[in-house]
């Protein structure tokens, strides 16, 4: 599914990423873990296409296509998904708006028609309530007054409604108390499937009891330093990241 080599990237000069190596197979869920600092957002950023990143080296393939070629939104186009770290508020924009948006370039990218607004609020209301998102929350801007437990399932609808195929969840659990932790965790493993994989970064052990990986990474220093089972989870929380801490307080 997912195949990175030896990827280098800085910003501003800064090295971030050294060389990384990952790779993820199809329907695997694989966590990444690692201190602050160590370039887990950058990944998920780089994945997803964002600007202002240099790629020095290296390529990102997703079933064999390099990403690195494509701009965000035909990454968007072919599966790729970033749930945020910090979603951001966009006043002035309609969550359904902005939802329909989103979902009908996909389907123009694809070249199929756009969907039909009956069709769309169907689908909107049976995901969102799924997620226990309420209608008032998706009458109002885009994660403008929302919560951070709201906004984090709002990353969660939209993934549910893209249907992607590769989907990144940065530190989704960040800002979570238990109820909207089980509600996004529930969010996610609805989505596990056969054809479509997931990178879930989290700082914590917790995220994972519920959204259990079939794999665990360890990233330190913009590097994957170990790689094992669930197991490994488990072992960081007991043992702390001081054996891969990086430098920075970040
Ligand atoms: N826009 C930027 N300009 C300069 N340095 C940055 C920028 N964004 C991130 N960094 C640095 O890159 C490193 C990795 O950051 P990040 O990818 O956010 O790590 P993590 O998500 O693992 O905490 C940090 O040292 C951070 O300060
Ligand atoms: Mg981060």
């Amino acid at each position: 599914m997912l195949e990175i080599k030896n990827l280098v990237v800085q910003i501003e000069d800064n090295r971030i990423l050294n060389g990384l190596n990952l790779t993820v197979n199809d329907g695997e869920v694989a966590a990444i873990m690692g201190p602050n600092g160590s370039g887990k957002s950058t990944l998920s950023y780089v994945i997803a296409g964002k600007e202002d990143y240099e790629v020095l080296d290296g390529e990102i393939l997703l079933d064999g296509q390099n990403v690195l070629k494509m701009g965000a939104d035909e990454r968007a186009a072919a599966g790729v998904f970033l749930a945020f770290q910090y979603p951001l508020e966009i006043p002035g924009v309609g969550t359904m708006t902005f939802l329909k948006a989103c979902l009908n370039a996909q389907r123009r990218a694809r070249g199929e028609a756009e969907i039909a607004t009956p069709d769309f609020i169907r689908k909107v209301n049976a995901a969102a309530e799924k997620l226990e998102i309420n209608k008032d929350m998706l009458r109002r801007a885009l994660n403008v007054g929302f919560s951070g437990g709201e906004k984090k399932r709002m990353e969660i609808l939209q993934m549910a409604l893209l249907q992607p195929k590769f989907c990144v969840l940065d530190e989704t659990d960040s800002g979570l108390d238990i109820d909207a932790l089980r509600i996004v965790s529930e969010g996610v493993n609805a989505l596990r499937a056969e054809g479509r994989s997931f990178l879930v970064i989290t700082h914590y052990q917790r995220l994972l009891d519920y959204i259990v990986p079939d794999t665990v990474h360890v990233m330190s220093k913009g590097l994957i330093v170990k790689t094992g089972g669930k197991e490994l989870a488990k072992e960081l929380e007991a043992s702390g990241y001081a054996e891969y801490r990086t430098n920075e307080a970040a």
